[in-house]
């Protein structure tokens, strides 16, 4: 197709089409009504309408291909259009949320599952997907940490990196999909952990540790970059042209479509920051935001605006190549209805190969957080097993759960059953599932049910609906009558290991002590009760590390293992009430459970980490390995990680920060010698200078597998 050729022939309308997109419902002429349908809600004109060029959150193929099939019986160009969707952890197959998926610490299983959600995605005819999520949050009271991988920039930036790949393939539109990265920039920083408040923070904060994920999925060739709803240091993302057309685009050289946030060029005027839909536009245009969602600030006054001078053909027409371009890579022009497929969709989505990857994903990203002796359970001693808790038969699925059905999940309750069908195994919900329930009226016909049998799985947590966009919480504890479900039941039943959904990290300080054996679900999507019943027994070991600190207190937020150094650090926790250093007097520094921390069934012995040389010259490498062992006595994976601190430098450093991991599976008594290479780039920060580089001096350096760990060696670098 000669997409510049076909630019020529269109209307000022049909270029804003292409920089316009809404709702699947609104563009179903059958649906429209005075109530519904763009041309009642924010009037467009018929021609307006007809030029809309893309569409989101539609069901399947079927109406995928009513609304192109519509859509080009009008339209005069023909010129497709773009479906998107937001295929976040699946499409219909469901496996765990990003959190959940980051605590995996495994890329090529998180490149997998995306393909496979990929190839789901295509048989309903979606051609671009808005994700990855790779907003950094050190703040477990934003309900969207849910999506992303977490606290880490270098995790995220990997686990990001793998998303790309996974959707994007070689861009084949027979299986892959296009990528959107969002919500740039620094969402996840949101001001208390409140969605859609405002970010300020100083350019070396946001360019170490907001940024290098977003860039590191350009670098892999992310197709689309979504802004964000926050203003950051004032100035909404929208509009932000520093942002969005001299770093995103001038700096790091992405080519890609720019697509807004829903309605957040219209709320550009609710921030105070526009007063009127034609300052939206123009600050939108000149930041070069290509597509505008669920607002018409560019359809309304553009044409204005061209005429006044304010903004030229040239801006649009390069905005509108962009999308073009877009729908030629997909193949849209010679195949608009792509390869959308009820019949397809059938045969490949939930199919028995796509369950067995979901499943292999829930026992990857669940992190074993306590056991005294409680797991693996044995099979052979339990004979009456009982589910208890208002998450043992629990189906829900989040937000982002694309088209996954409550129906297709495997509860735990299910899961037990699948995996012992001979057994006697009896469910109490014990109490409800709502975030402040108090009510602890059926405890006691759970502590029955405890007390009858030999195992109890306890299942608690966080509903689906509790972690998702605009569910942030101040009090991130179980609720009362979970807690009280929690004490009665371990004091019949000491047996008992505690199973927690949740889709953030919980403050868990007032119920951890009782407590004899805790997992981490996450939401673990479709194949979760197989997975965890497998775990729970022993036919699986844990291999998952945590992505995200869980706080003691939510006085403690934002935590993270890699916050700055200060003048007055706390050196010894036994001392954290004596005052004078950086502490709270009434409550430990350290959060309950630290980035990178996971237990397994087996042990393993790590040595002190040591380096092939002490002093190391700018260009060059150095190399730091451990010996890892595994002492226990069964097989098992651990993630290794490597962790720097740049001792003195222009600007205070963190304690320490992520810059690689390995994961590592040894059987018992096995050894082997793990070696990661340092280079240069690992040494840089955005330093007083206002760039990127490694400056002369010592570092240290941990490896290992938590953040937590002490024994490191020194080097010293030169330029
Ligand atoms: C969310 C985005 C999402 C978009 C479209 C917004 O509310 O912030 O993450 O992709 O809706 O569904």
């Amino acid at each position: 197709m000669d997409i510049v050729g076909l630019l020529k022939t269109m209307t000022l309308v049909e270029k804003l089409g292409q920089l316009s997109q809404y709702a699947s419902a609104w563009l179903d002429t059958s649906l429209d009504s005075p109530l519904t349908g763009p041309k009642s809600q924010i009037k467009l004109t018929d021609e307006e309408y007809t030029a809309i060029g893309s569409t989101f959150s539609f069901k399947n193929a079927t109406v995928m291909k009513k609304l192109q099939e519509q859509h080009l019986k009008n339209d005069p160009k023909k010129i497709p259009l773009l479906f998107m969707d937001n295929v976040v952890h699946g499409y219909r197959t469901i496996y765990p949320v990003p959190l959940g998926m980051s605590a995996t610490f495994d890329v090529e299983l998180v490149e997998e599952c995306c393909a496979m959600a990929a190839k789901e995605a295509v048989t309903a005819g979606v051609h671009v997907t808005f994700a990855p999520m790779v907003d950094v949050s050190r703040d477990a009271r934003w309900g969207r940490c849910v999506e992303s991988a977490g606290e880490d920039p270098y995790l995220n930036s990997e686990m990001g990196r793998a998303q790309v790949r996974g959707y994007q393939g070689n861009m084949d539109p027979s299986k892959n999909i296009a990528a959107c990265v969002k919500h740039y920039a620094a969402y996840g920083q949101a001001e208390a952990g409140r969605d859609y408040n405002t970010t300020d923070m100083s350019e070396r904060t946001l360019r170490d540790f907001y940024l290098p994920a977003y860039q590191a999925t350009v670098d892999e060739d992310v197709r689309m970059v979504m802004t964000s709803f926050n203003a950051l240091n004032g100035v909404p993302s929208s509009g932000n042209k520093w942002l969005v057309k001299d770093i995103l685009r001038d700096e790091w050289g992405f080519d890609g479509v720019v697509i807004s946030d829903f309605k957040a060029f219209d709320e550009m005027r609710t921030h105070g920051y526009c007063e009127t839909e034609s300052d939206c536009a123009e600050k939108a245009m000149n930041a070069t935001s290509d597509i505008e969602m669920m607002s018409a600030c560019y359809f309304r006054t553009i044409p204005a605006l061209i005429e006044q001078g304010k903004l030229s053909m040239q801006q649009i027409d390069e905005a509108v190549l962009r999308v073009l371009k877009l729908k030629e890579e997909l193949g849209l022009f010679e195949n608009p209805y792509s390869f959308a497929s009820e019949e397809e969709s059938e045969k490949v989505c939930l199919c028995a190969e796509h369950r067995a990857l979901a499943k292999k994903a829930v026992v990857k990203s669940a992190v074993l957080l306590k056991n005294e002796n409680i797991l693996p359970f044995d099979k052979n001693k339990a004979k009456r097993i009982a589910v208890i808790g208002p998450f043992g038969d629990y189906n829900g699925l989040d937000q982002w759960a694309c088209r996954g059905r409550n129906e297709d999940v495997v509860t735990v309750l299910q899961g037990i059953k699948n995996l012992l069908p001979n057994k006697e195994i009896v469910f109490a919900r014990g109490c409800g599932d709502e975030i402040n329930a108090t009510d602890c009226s059926d405890i006691e016909a759970a502590v029955a049910t405890a007390k009858s049998c030999d195992t109890v799985i306890l299942c608690v947590g966080e509903r689906a609906d509790f972690s998702c966009e605009g569910k942030s919480r101040m009090e991130l504890r179980l609720s009362k009558a979970q807690k009280t479900l929690i004490n009665e039941i371990v004091k019949v039943n000491k047996n008992t290991a505690v199973v927690l959904y949740t889709g953030r990290p919980l403050v868990l300080t007032d119920c951890i002590d009782d407590m004899p054996a805790l997992m981490t679900a996450w939401l673990p999507g479709t194949e979760g009760g197989n997975a965890i019943a497998e775990l729970l027994f022993g036919d699986e070991n844990f291999s998952g590390k945590l992505s995200m600190t869980f706080p003691r207190s939510e006085g403690q937020l934002p935590i993270s293992y890699n916050a700055y150094k200060t003048g007055r650090p706390l050196l010894n926790e036994d001392n954290w009430a004596r005052g004078f250093v950086s502490c709270y007097f009434d409550m430990p520094n350290t959060p309950l459970f630290s980035f990178g921390y996971g237990l397994s069934y087996t042990d393993f012995e790590i040595s002190v980490p040591e380096i092939n040389k002490t002093e190391m010259n700018s260009g060059e490498t150095l190399t730091v390995s451990v010996k890892v062992k595994n002492i226990g006595k069964r097989n098992g994976e651990t993630v290794l990680q490597l962790y720097i601190c740049d001792e003195f430098a222009s600007l205070v450093r963190p304690i320490k920060e992520l810059k690689g991991f390995k994961k590592i599976e040894l059987k018992p008594n096995e050894e082997r010698a793990v070696s990661f290479e340092i280079t240069e780039d690992m040494l840089k920060f955005w330093s007083a200078n206002g760039k990127f580089e490694a400056e002369s001096g010592s570092f240290r350096v941990w490896v290992s597998d938590v953040s937590t760990a002490t024994e490191n060696v020194r080097f010293v670098f030169s330029k």
